[in-house]
């Protein structure tokens, strides 16, 4: 694995930024952006096609080199003047070297005239680390999605179509490694026969590249600095060029479902009500179904989690989930209060055996220090506060969460309609409309239905054979001390306790696979004093916990919902009787591909599944939720989809032969 690299900017005696590992310039500060508007803008004819677009329409363009995001807030700006107030823009871009954010920042204040988008994506520019990194501005109107790391590694991993590309990324001279036959595979890859193209280069050879990749691509007059530019459209996949593999037919995308935009989420935990948003930015219409009386009254109703990244340095499925997980969700927390709904305080991992020392060692040479920093004895304890007995990893960009605050952020939005006190008990498809009946009420019908009720999902007989299992977890709540008010940062070793919040601190959590009963209990929270003991004794002691008679400590009890491969369950449900009729085949020979479609269950739709870290998970698998649905982009990458997929279950029980 690559540790992505902030870009290296020298500024000019105009204030212009140039690259050093390029030797090019960003943009001129001269004709910067007329130049922007006239390539990227113009070429793709965005004007038309932004003033075109219905109420529920979208266009979603695909850039190479974000740099300074010039071109992504130009196109915004027009997007914002020109298209119809329901419609959507979708930003993909690919970025190996992005600008760090004090760079960012000193570049786009160059554009006066663009501070209005300027300053919300400077806003929301943190936790922009390796992968794939959503953003969402202006209630869910603008996405962008920058895939960070090299574009001929990241864009093979990107699933969607693209209707308008911005091909930049210096000139093809400075930067020939990118500028190849395979990137423009790539682009062609995620073409359609609408697919514009616009390029500063009219390069003869990019030109011929691009033609035999299957544009069509013709000079037109530039601008400023720029004599000729390229424009083209995507025409066809060359004919003498290997098809494109098409998805396996229980991964694919399933058929949009047509008509009302309408969904029924049942669970208003962190789940539901992310999901509930993810739909609401995209206009549609949603109940939310919750059995009790308000939302987060379960396992999302601790008074403090923690945004802890457990990462793999050999990127696996899990960590690249959880580093895209992480900054999505430390954006959206921008929109709360600190302090009261959340802090990044930072989390500090300890170093509590010589195994985790070489864990932490492997991460700290696999990830920058912008996400994770080794601190030795000393330092930890300044860092955190208190005395411990070892050093650990530090995150500086995590912290503790209410999660309560982020349901409620989420739920809250005009086409979000709560209905507590709603325990939906059975689904039944009738016209193409999926209802949810209580015991012999119909609550409410739509053509789509997600569900966001952690193991409870398998009440119901569609989903009864996921394979979620409850596991349930106890925190204590330890009120403040004079001395426990120096606890500056989360800490964490088996267990976590974080700074106060409103005067107390959360001690978390017990892991109990057996028992069902939610009424703490003295046991538990003896053991969670004994995972702080070895957190910490001096903060034991700064929080008299000696004192205090076992049975008057407080706390509360909920349940995890894991699946045993611990990633979440995310995305559309098939029918397991037909999904088994129809790919018996596997069983007999697991390479081949029956080339029949899969027997989905239309609309019905999964967010489950999020263990220990709900808080990171649950937010961008609404976000993937959603790009199922409305057949958009993925926010990551295919295999990271395909490995939270409903279907990996039945399809692994097809290959073992566990189905017959
Ligand atoms: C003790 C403990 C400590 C934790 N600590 C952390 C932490 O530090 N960091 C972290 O990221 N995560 C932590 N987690 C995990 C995190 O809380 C979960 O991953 C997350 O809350 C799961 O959200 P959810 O929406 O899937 O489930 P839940 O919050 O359980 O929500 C499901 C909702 O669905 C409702 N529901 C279910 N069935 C129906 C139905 N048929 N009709 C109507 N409503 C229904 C339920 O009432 C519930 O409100 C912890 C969990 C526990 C238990
Ligand atoms: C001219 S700048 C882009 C300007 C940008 N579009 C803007 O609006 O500011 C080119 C960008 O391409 C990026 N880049 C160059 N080679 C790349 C590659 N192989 N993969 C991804 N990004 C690359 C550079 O780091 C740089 O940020």
């Amino acid at each position: 694995m690559t540790i992505t690299r902030h870009a290296q900017i020298d500024w000019d005696e105009h204030g212009n930024p140039h690259s050093r590992t390029f030797s090019d310039v960003y943009f001129s500060t001269e004709s910067g952006l007329e130049e922007t508007r006239h390539v990227f803008l113009v070429q793709n004819d965005l004007r038309r096609r932004f003033t075109e677009l219905p109420e529920d329409g979208r266009l979603i363009i695909g850039e190479t080199g974000f740099g300074t995001g010039l071109n992504f807030l130009c196109a915004w700006q027009l997007f914002a003047e020109c298209a119809c107030p329901g419609a959507r823009l979708h930003f993909v871009s690919v970025e190996k070297y992005p600008l760090d954010r004090a760079d960012l920042q000193r570049a786009l204040a160059l554009w006066p005239e663009l501070a209005a988008f300027a300053n919300p994506l400077l806003d929301q520019y943190v936790a922009v680390h390796e992968g794939f990194q959503r953003l969402v501005f202006d209630q869910g109107r603008i996405t962008l999605t920058l895939l960070i790391g090299d574009a001929l590694q990241m864009l093979p991993q990107l699933d969607g179509q693209i209707d308008a590309w911005f091909l930049d990324g210096f000139a093809p001279a400075k930067n020939p490694e990118m500028w190849t036959p395979e990137l423009f595979a790539e682009l062609a890859r995620l073409s359609t026969t609408h697919t514009t193209i616009g390029t500063f280069t009219s390069t003869g050879w990019v030109r011929r590249a691009l033609n035999a990749a299957g544009f069509k691509m013709k000079r037109v007059p530039g601008i400023g600095h720029k004599w000729e530019v390229l424009r083209g459209a995507f025409i066809a996949w060359p004919a003498d060029a290997a098809p494109v593999p098409a998805a396996k037919p229980w991964f694919a995308r399933p058929p949009v479902v047509q008509g009302e935009r309408k969904a029924l989420v049942i669970g208003a935990g962190l789940a539901g009500c992310a999901t509930a948003e993810s739909l609401a930015n995209r206009g549609w219409q949603v109940s939310l179904l919750e059995r009790h009386a308000a939302l987060a009254q379960e396992a999302s109703g601790n008074p403090q989690g923690v945004l802890y990244l457990k990462l793999s340095a050999h990127g696996t499925a899990l960590s690249q989930l959880i580093l895209s997980g992480f900054g999505h969700t430390r954006r959206l927390l921008e929109r709360l209060q600190r302090g009261v709904d959340w802090d990044a305080c930072g989390v500090l991992q300890l170093t509590f055996d010589d195994k985790e020392a070489k864990r932490q060692a492997q991460l700290a040479a696999a990830f920058p220090e912008s996400l994770l920093q080794l601190l030795d004895q000393p330092a930890a304890e300044a860092r955190s506060g208190i005395a411990l007995a070892s050093g650990g990893l530090f995150y500086p960009q995590g912290g503790w969460v209410h999660p309560p605050a982020l349901c409620e952020l989420q739920a809250t939005h005009p086409n979000i309609q709560l209905f507590a006190h709603h325990e939906a008990l059975t689904l039944r498809k009738v016209d193409g409309q999926w209802q949810a009946w209580d015991e012999q009420r119909l609550i409410d019908s739509a053509p789509v239905v997600v569900l966001a009720g952690a193991a409870d999902i398998k009440q119901f007989e569609q989903s009864a054979d996921l394979p979620l299992k409850r596991i349930r977890g106890q925190i204590t709540r330890l009120p403040e001390t004079l001395a426990s008010a120096a606890l500056s940062t989360v800490v964490c070793a088996e267990g976590y306790v974080a700074p106060a919040r409103l005067g107390e601190h959360t001690l978390g959590a017990s892991f109990d696979f057996n028992s069902v009963d939610l009424t703490p209990n003295v046991a538990d929270h003896l053991g969670n004093v004994q995972m702080l003991e070895e957190i910490s004794h001096d903060l034991v002691q700064r929080l008299q916990l000696t004192d205090v008679p076992p049975e008057q400590l407080d706390g509360r009890a909920a349940f995890r919902c894991t699946s045993p491969d611990y990633l979440p369950i995310v995305g559309p449900l098939a029918d397991r009787e037909a999904f088994i009729e129809a790919f018996a085949a596997l069983g007999r020979d697991a390479r081949q591909v029956p080339d029949i479609a899969c027997p989905w269950l239309e609309g019905f739709y999964v967010n489950s599944g999020h263990g220990s870290r709900g808080l990171i998970t649950s937010p961008l698998c609404a976000e993937l939720l959603s790009a199922w649905l409305d057949n958009e982009p993925l926010p990551l990458p295919r295999s990271v989809a395909e490995a939270c997929h409903p279907n990996r279950f039945a399809l692994r029980g097809l290959i073992r032969g566990e189905n017959k």
